[in-house]
Formats: C-alpha cells, structure tokens, sequence
C-alpha cells in the first residue's frame, strides 16, 4: 500500500547542492543532496551539534542557504515558511495557553473559524489522549502529554511535510515505546511525509523507510531500511532488526 505512494510525483523534499555556515564558522553541510518521496517516513541520526536541527530551520526557512536550493512539493519559493509542520526540539508550548488553544494556534495564525473546527479538534485531542486535559495548562501536563500537544499542533497546520525534532527525546523508555508504537499507527493512517530527528537508533530503525547519517564532514550517508511494514515496538527483539542494528552502528563508526 504504501509501497506504492510517490513512484511518479514529484518528492515532497528536494535538497539540491546545499552548503551552509554559521558566520565565521566551519561549514555545517557541504554540497548535501536529500531527496524525501511523498508518504516516506526517514530519520536523521547525527552527533550532538552535527547540524541536524540547523538543517530543519533550513528547510523551514527561518535559515537561508549559503548556496544551493530547497524544494517542497516541487515548488522553489521565495520564503519557505508556513510550508512545513515543524516541530521544534524544545516542544515551546504557549504556558499561559490552554492544551486546546496551544492546539489551535495554527489555526489561529491562519484565521480560520475556531468554532467551525472544535468538533474535529476535540475528536483529536481524544485520539491523543488528551480530551481530559483540555482545559489544562502546560506546566499541569507530564512531558510525554506536552510532547503529544506539541504533535498534534504540528498536525493541526494541515501540512503534508512534518518536520520532528527529538519529539521524544526527553521521554523514559516506557512511555518512548508507547509512543512509538502510536506514532506508527498514526503515520499510517495520515499518509504524512515525515522527517524525524533522533539519537536513538532502534528508533530510528524501527519507525523509518530511510535513515539519513549526518558525518562530520557535512555531508549525509544514507542507509535504507528493509523491514516490512506495518511494524511494531517488538520487532527490536528479532534477528533482522539486529543486524539491521549491527549495521547501523558499523557505518556510524567508520565514518
Ligand atoms: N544561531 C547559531 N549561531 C551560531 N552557531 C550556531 C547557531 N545555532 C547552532 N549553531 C552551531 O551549529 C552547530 C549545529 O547545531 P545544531 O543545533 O544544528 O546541532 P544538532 O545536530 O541539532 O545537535 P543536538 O543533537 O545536540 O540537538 C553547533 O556547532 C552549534 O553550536
Ligand atoms: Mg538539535
């Protein structure tokens, strides 16, 4: 099923000779190339301060490239923001904002009718788990329930590409599990083009179509990952995740 999304579109991302630097500094990507198809799930995997959440502000536009070009959906736009669902590694949820109206915001800076799109909205929060928690504050919820508003904020900007930050980065492994194992299901469901960074390669091997090695010389490897679909959180226990897994951390090493 989803095999078969993208075969004759256009990417949904396309990453053409792309160099960038902070002022002065060593440059942080090198002519990179990245092609991302619609309904493709790839991750990014890379040291601490490789670039990867450069590379998202990049994609997003509130980074411009020193050189080379971003094309979402096959388009080359003067400013590419507002394009993307981006989640931020910090999940920045308004504090004296409400889980609902942090969900709405969106919407909010689009000017869309709220009330027109509270039943929609509530059959999300309910999907999240969060219908109990609407009139909740940020600092009220635990950091897995700020993840999830966070999210679904993403989703709420109605974008095919989402962008993902370490959403679950700050989660013990439990609730990490339980959240990957949502993610997937929902991935499924919305057809959504997502590009995810992650420190946590079972993660990465576990949710991704692709995955994406950000080296120190600024450049990207990429690994495919050949798992069947659909998958679930216990596949990291069977031999071909393993090796998968083996593999990964050998390409990491000799980098
Ligand atoms: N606004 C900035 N000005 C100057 N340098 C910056 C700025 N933002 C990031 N950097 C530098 O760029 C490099 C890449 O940072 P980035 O945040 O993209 O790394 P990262 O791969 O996301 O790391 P982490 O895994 O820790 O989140 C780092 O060396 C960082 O110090
Ligand atoms: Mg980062």
């Amino acid at each position: 099923m989803r095999e078969a999304i993208g075969l004759s579109k256009s990417p949904m991302l396309a990453i053409r000779d792309l160099s960038y630097s902070f002022e002065a500094r060593k440059p942080i990507f090198q002519q990179v190339a990245i092609d991302i198809q619609p309904g493709e799930f790839v991750s990014v995997i890379g040291p601490s301060g490789s670039g990867k959440s450069t590379l998202f502000k990049l994609i997003t536009g509130l980074l411009e490239p020193d050189q080379g070009e971003i094309l979402i959906d096959g388009q080359k736009m003067e400013t590419r923001l507002g394009l993307v669902g981006y989640m931020p590694q910090k999940d920045l949820l308004l504090p004296w904002k409400t889980v609902v109206d942090n969900v709405l915001l969106p919407l909010e800076v689009k000017k869309e009718n709220k009330q027109q799109n509270m039943s929609e909205i509530r059959k999300w929060l309910s999907r999240f788990g969060l219908a109990e928690f609407e009139k909740a504050y940020p600092h009220e919820l635990s950091g897995g329930m700020r993840q999830r508003v966070a999210f679904l904020r993403t989703i709420m900007t109605g974008r095919e590409l989402l962008l993902l930050d370490e959403p679950f980065g700050a989660l013990d492994s439990m609730t990490k599990r339980n959240m990957q194992s949502w993610l997937l299901g929902l991935w499924e469901e919305l057809q959504k083009t997502v590009l995810f960074i992650t420190h946590d390669l079972e993660e990465a091997l576990l949710l991704s179509d692709r995955i994406y090695l950000l080296e120190r010389t600024g450049t990207f490897q990429e690994m495919k990952v050949h798992l069947s679909r659909p998958r679930n959180p216990e596949l990291i226990y069977q031999s071909e995740f393993i090796e998968m897994r083996k593999e990964l951390e050998r390409r990491i090493h000799h980098e």
